[in-house]
């Protein structure tokens, strides 16, 4: 079953012939990403030839319940809608719903019994990707029955069918979790077969941080201690916990944002070069500057890390309530909605250059962003009554809309050597149209082509962890005592300016 390729469509990946199985098919991010991703690259012809999709949950459900459902998810969460009815009739049909629980061996026996014949149906090979959009918790068990009932192949046989498993995050909620759920899984499933989903490596602009360094010398050049000044990350998000609050009182910012996607755009900003473009060596890179990262001790955690909560406030002008006024959150919850951080990477490039961090909720926009601030000039010339001139800065906006922009001087038309700061702006959709693959299009696709260069390794998770572990065990230990701490609708607590300024330095507007 083959759909056409569609222009403007530029992977040169090749997804192999596959089953994909959903364990926790009937859950939220099946329904929001998972399926209509599935569908847009049946639409961009770039779902194997030979594919199915299973989805696995306890839930009573037929196909056809299942495949109605998926059909008002698409129309309401694809990139691309209504659905496109002539192609659905098509992808429709390659869509199944197994009913089980978790850690039934019937379930699995019914399952295996199942994908035999979709491989005879579908032309699939035997070949499978499994997809674990389920807690945590369950990763250890639902690896240990699929290698029971045969469906884990060994990773190293070199002919006959492939088998992997594409991990949700997150991956452990400290040091030791993340250990302990390693070790649950790894006697059943090689490394190389473990594919740990951060999408923010599948957006576009992250991916093209890598492109963007190592292919414009003149910035590379630039590309250290010699010349940067600073480096800010912020990812800001307008919204509050929502519907989220339970989960969230067990998450908090630190591990919902830090440890995982903004320590991904971290090392991809401060990594060496890699030596080749395969997934271990560009990772191998990426681990060594997370394990660079000077630890926080003790002492510098009261001047290097600030956590806030929201209290009440004002966005967009409407009122909106304070995080312990949430639903399913604590009336005196202690659980951070912002971090801001300032890391030291202690290689021969960075030295000296620190790297601020900060993530909120309730901020009064959304916007993830890096910017790299350059070193002043040398000098005084065209100093203005002793007032410096504004730095070089180099700032890269992930989200929401995608640019890259630099900052530089230029004279202001007249008589008078008036310098004024200007900005050469790069924007993706004004280039390269608004249509773009989301990242889980872009992940589920190099899975299914055997590419785990966008997937967090082990040795990167627990790096990351490792780094971040003690703030959380000292937060612990030392419970906030002024929280809420800022208003929604404002940039995050007044210790995080007073941490800038203690450098001489402040948070950019964004
Ligand atoms: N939702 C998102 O946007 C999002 C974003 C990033 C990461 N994640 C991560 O992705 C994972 C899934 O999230 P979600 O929001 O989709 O979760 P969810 O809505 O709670 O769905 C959980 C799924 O697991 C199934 N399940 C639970 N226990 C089971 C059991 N014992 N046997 C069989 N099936 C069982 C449920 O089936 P029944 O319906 O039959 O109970 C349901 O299909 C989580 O780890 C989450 O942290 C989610």
């Amino acid at each position: 079953m083959s759909y056409p390729f569609q222009e403007g469509t530029t992977s040169t990946k090749i997804a192999a012939p596959c089953i994909m199985v959903i364990f926790g098919a009937t859950g939220d991010l099946t329904r929001r990403r998972l399926v209509p991703a599935l569908y847009n690259l049946a639409r961009d012809g770039q779902l194997p030839a030979h594919f199915c999709c299973v989805g696995f949950a306890r839930r009573h459900k037929s196909d056809d319940d299942f495949r109605h459902e998926m059909h008002d998810a698409i129309n309401e969460f694809s990139r691309v809608k209504p659905v496109d009815e002539e192609l659905w009739k098509t992808f429709k049909g390659q869509l199944f719903y197994h009913e089980s629980e978790f850690d039934t061996d019937e379930g699995y026996e019914a399952l295996a019994n199942r994908l035999r014949n979709l491989d005879i149906q579908f032309g699939t090979k035997g070949n499978r990707v499994f997809y674990f959009s389920t807690q945590p918790s369950f990763f250890p068990t639902l690896v240990k029955k699929l290698k029971k009932h045969g469906l884990l192949y060994p990773h190293n046989q070199t002919h006959g069918p492939w088998s992997r498993v594409i991990f949700e995050k997150p991956f452990g909620h400290d040091l030791a979790s993340a250990i302990e759920l390693q070790n649950g899984i790894s006697d059943d499933l090689d490394e190389s077969q473990t594919y740990r989903i951060d999408h923010w490596l599948g957006k576009e602009t992250v991916q093209n941080l890598l492109i963007f360094r190592f292919t414009n010398p003149i910035f590379e050049a630039l590309w250290n201690h010699h010349h940067i000044d600073h480096v800010q990350i912020a990812v800001a998000e307008e919204l509050g916990v929502g519907t989220r609050g339970a989960l969230w009182e067990e998450q908090g910012m630190l591990r919902d944002i830090v440890q995982n996607h903004m320590m991904q755009l971290l090392s991809l900003i401060a990594m060496e070069p890699p030596s080749r473009l395969d997934a271990d060596a560009i990772r191998d890179e990426k681990v060594k500057v997370i394990s660079s990262i000077v630890p926080i001790s003790a002492k510098e955690c009261q001047k290097c890390v600030v956590r806030g909560q929201y209290g009440p406030g004002i966005i967009n002008g409407k009122d909106v309530i304070g995080y312990r006024q949430e639903g399913n959150v604590a009336p005196e919850s202690e659980v951070e909605t912002y971090v801001a951080l300032k890391l030291h990477i202690d290689n021969w490039r960075w030295a000296g250059v620190p790297f601020y961090l900060r993530s909120g909720k309730r901020m009064p926009k959304k916007v993830t962003e890096i910017a790299i601030s350059f070193k002043e000039a040398p000098g005084s010339l065209y100093q203005e009554r002793g007032r410096h001139n504004p730095s070089n800065v180099l700032a890269i906006r992930i989200q929401p809309n995608e640019n890259i922009s630099l900052t530089t001087n230029c004279k202001v038309p007249g008589q008078e050597n008036l310098v004024h700061p200007v900005k050469m702006d790069f924007r993706y959709s004004a280039y390269f149209g608004a249509a773009q693959q989301e990242a889980y299009e872009r992940l589920i696709c190099d899975c299914m082509a055997g590419d785990s260069t966008l997937f967090a390794r082990n040795d990167e998770v627990l790096a990351s962890w490792k780094l971040l572990t003690p703030i959380l065990e000292r937060w612990r230990n030392n419970k906030p005592t002024n929280f809420p701490n800022y208003q929604a609708g404002k940039w995050g607590p007044v210790e995080a300016d007073v941490m800038l300024a203690a450098d001489g330095r402040q948070w950019r507007l964004l």
